[in-house]
């Protein structure tokens, strides 16, 4: 084919698969066979292939995904994208009400629009001259991820705008909405997964976050993702929308999917009687709702009343309330985060929670486990509100009955590394008192190597992290042990950084007693103790060996930070890597200080006469 008439195909092809999308995924009413749309978009496909000129970023076959990118680059928003404050019950609502109307000078009723709140991410898509330029995530509502080839596989985004019921396309407008994915595709794609011996995504709403974040447009667009369009940014045109409803009506106007469900309301009643019915029916939808939208419906008024920081003030979030359900506690599991916390997780017996199975959630420490009265064999009440970890929220105290069931104690020693566990009284958290647990390693070899501690340049995170994982290091003394050829095996690393690093190193040996007992972690001794404890003790050796009533003598160190100090130098492995860095050439000595006469009587000379007992 002439390249003219390729051309001219090609722009037929396009016009007719866009309108075929177009009554497929927005008005669900398609007027072609599936075979011939595939037999269009092929044609279209080799059409493209052959003159890649004409392979626009507009064309539908970029539904199917474009090349992979390296990362995003940053999506600056023209206007900003607002989050939204919440309401939890009808008096909330209310509230809202009567201070619209008080910032609005009104006495009467104000109109509202209610919206499901779906359940996805909020994104924004630029049109110029009616095509779509390019598009981002909310980020922080000023700068978000610029995402557009993957935006561009999600069938209900207009790659072009349409001119329909006598709406004219905007010269330009920035259209946001929710991109979600529907339960039955999100069921559908985890069917295919288990098929193929992959686990299970957990949710929709985390599904489609990330298949927006993937870095390959086509596992974007494997995953099927939806849009809903509710709001406009920017806009430039002749006869913009004046009111919510009026907008809602102008997106469906120009090709965008917009939620059949959303209703404008002549007052705050209209809205909780909205609010009301929905809170019931949300289970039979195709999609995830976690609450109503509630926007005043003028959009001069909506101008007027304006935004105090990130929340407008003429719209609210109604949340529902949070998802619960009711299972068996089978077991506490105990595991140590990278600061040696110790947290305790339920294992439940698998529940259906809000469309999710259930059978982990976290029981935050022992305080919360103990004050809720949770034991292991218990009926529990979980939630799962919103998007974060299921929570246990108590037992639920008539199925226990007259059984007897043991309280929760924790683990003396470390699940992961068998170290002394230690638990202030008082304290809502326990840890694990080894500085060389592998469950800590990353963390402490980053905080060992920090400015304030051994500084030693060019370890930091990631570095770290590939230093604990490569197991060249074990523990911090092991960083003393590095050379070139090790650090060679590490990726990424070339032989100029890694001599740096090995300079770094070295020059940190130098740092002092100080450093060195803060750069170490040890519980309550951040710099400011350390230097304390340096200075009175003068060598590791004569720290090590002190005892909680000697280490009580110095200045500003209490029972917790004497208790702590002890515990940790009573721990053997402790005790074997300072014997490393004692090998390796580190400096364990300080200059000792002059023991200064503390306390209010210092420096006075006292009398005393009569009789004392
Ligand atoms: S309007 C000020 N409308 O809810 C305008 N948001 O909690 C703010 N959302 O970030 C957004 N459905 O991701 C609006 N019909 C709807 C919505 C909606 C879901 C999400 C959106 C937003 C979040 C705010």
């Amino acid at each position: 084919m002439a390249p003219k008439a390729a051309a001219k195909r090609a722009r037929e092809l396009r016009e007719r698969i866009d309108e075929a999308n177009y009554r497929y995924h927005v008005l669900d009413d398609p007027q072609i066979s599936d075979q011939d749309y595939d037999a269009m978009l092929r044609e279209l496909l080799d059409l493209e292939l052959q003159y890649s000129e004409l392979a626009t970023p507009d064309s539908p076959t970029q539904r199917v995904g474009g090349t992979p990118s390296a990362g995003f680059p940053p999506y600056v928003h023209a206007r900003p994208m607002l989050s939204l404050g919440n309401a939890f019950d009808e008096a909330e609502l209310l509230a809202f009400d009567a201070r619209v109307k008080k910032l609005a000078g009104l006495e009467g009723d104000v109109a509202y629009t209610c919206e499901l709140k779906i359940d996805g991410l909020a994104v924004s898509l630029r049109y110029d001259g009616g095509r779509l330029t390019e598009g981002g995530t909310r980020g922080d509502g000023s700068v978000g991820e610029n995402v557009t080839a993957n935006l561009r596989t999600i069938k209900t985004i207009p790659l072009a705008l349409r001119a329909a019921k006598g709406v004219a396309v905007p010269r330009h407008i920035d259209v946001r909405g929710e991109a979600y994915m529907r339960k039955s595709d999100f069921e559908r794609l985890n069917a295919e997964r288990e098929a193929r011996g992959e686990p299970r995504f957990a949710n929709p709403r985390n599904t489609a976050a990330g298949g927006i974040r993937q870095l390959d447009p086509k596992m974007t667009a494997e995953r099927k993702l939806s849009f809903y369009a509710y709001a406009v940014g920017e806009i430039d045109t002749e006869k913009p929308p004046a009111s919510q409803h009026e907008l809602l009506d102008y997106l469906r106007a120009l090709g965008f999917r917009v939620n059949e469900h959303a209703r404008a309301v002549p007052s705050i009643q209209g809205v909780i009687e909205f609010v009301k019915a929905w809170e019931d029916r949300r289970d039979a939808l195709d999609y995830e709702i976690d609450g109503v939208v509630i926007k005043v419906d003028d959009l001069a008024l909506q101008a007027k009343l304006g935004s105090s920081g990130k929340d407008p003030r003429w719209a609210i979030a109604f949340k529902f309330r949070a998802r619960e359900a009711r299972t068996k506690l089978l077991d506490i599991v105990v595991s140590v985060g990278r600061t040696g916390v110790l947290n305790p997780n339920a294992v439940l017996e698998p529940v259906q929670i809000g469309g999710t199975t259930v059978s982990n959630a976290t029981l935050h420490n022992l305080d919360y486990i103990r004050s809720n009265d949770i034991r292991i064999g218990d009926v529990v009440t979980v939630i799962r509100a919103g998007d974060v970890i299921p929570r246990v929220v108590g037992p639920v105290l008539e199925e226990r009955g007259k059984k007897t069931l043991p309280e929760y104690t924790l683990p003396t020693h470390c699940p992961v590394c068998g170290a002394d566990v230690d638990h202030p009284a008082g304290e809502p958290m326990a840890r694990c008192t080894n500085a060389s647990c592998p469950a800590q390693l990353v963390e402490r070899v980053r905080h060992f190597c920090s400015r304030g501690a051994m500084d030693i340049e060019g370890i930091g995170d990631q570095l770290a992290t590939a230093l604990v994982d490569s197991g060249l290091v074990r523990d911090v003394s092991e960083i003393y042990a590095l050379d070139l050829p090790k650090l060679l095996t590490l990726p990424r690393m070339a032989e100029k950084s890694a001599s740096n690093v090995l300079a770094a190193i070295e020059g940190s040996k130098r740092r002092g007693l100080a450093r060195l007992l803060s750069g170490l972690g040890i519980r309550f001794v951040g710099s400011q103790n350390a230097a304390i404890l340096a200075g009175d003790f003068g060598t590791m050796d004569a720290l090590a060996a002190a005892t909680e009533e000697e280490l009580l003598r110095s200045e500003g160190i209490g029972p917790e930070i004497a208790a702590s100090v002890v515990l940790f130098f009573a721990q053997e492995p402790n005790r074997a890597m300072i014997a490393r860095l004692k090998k390796a050439g580190v400096d364990l000595t300080a200059p000792l200080r002059p023991r200064e006469p503390v306390g209010v009587l210092a420096g006075k000379t006292l009398v005393l006469t009569g009789t004392l007992p």
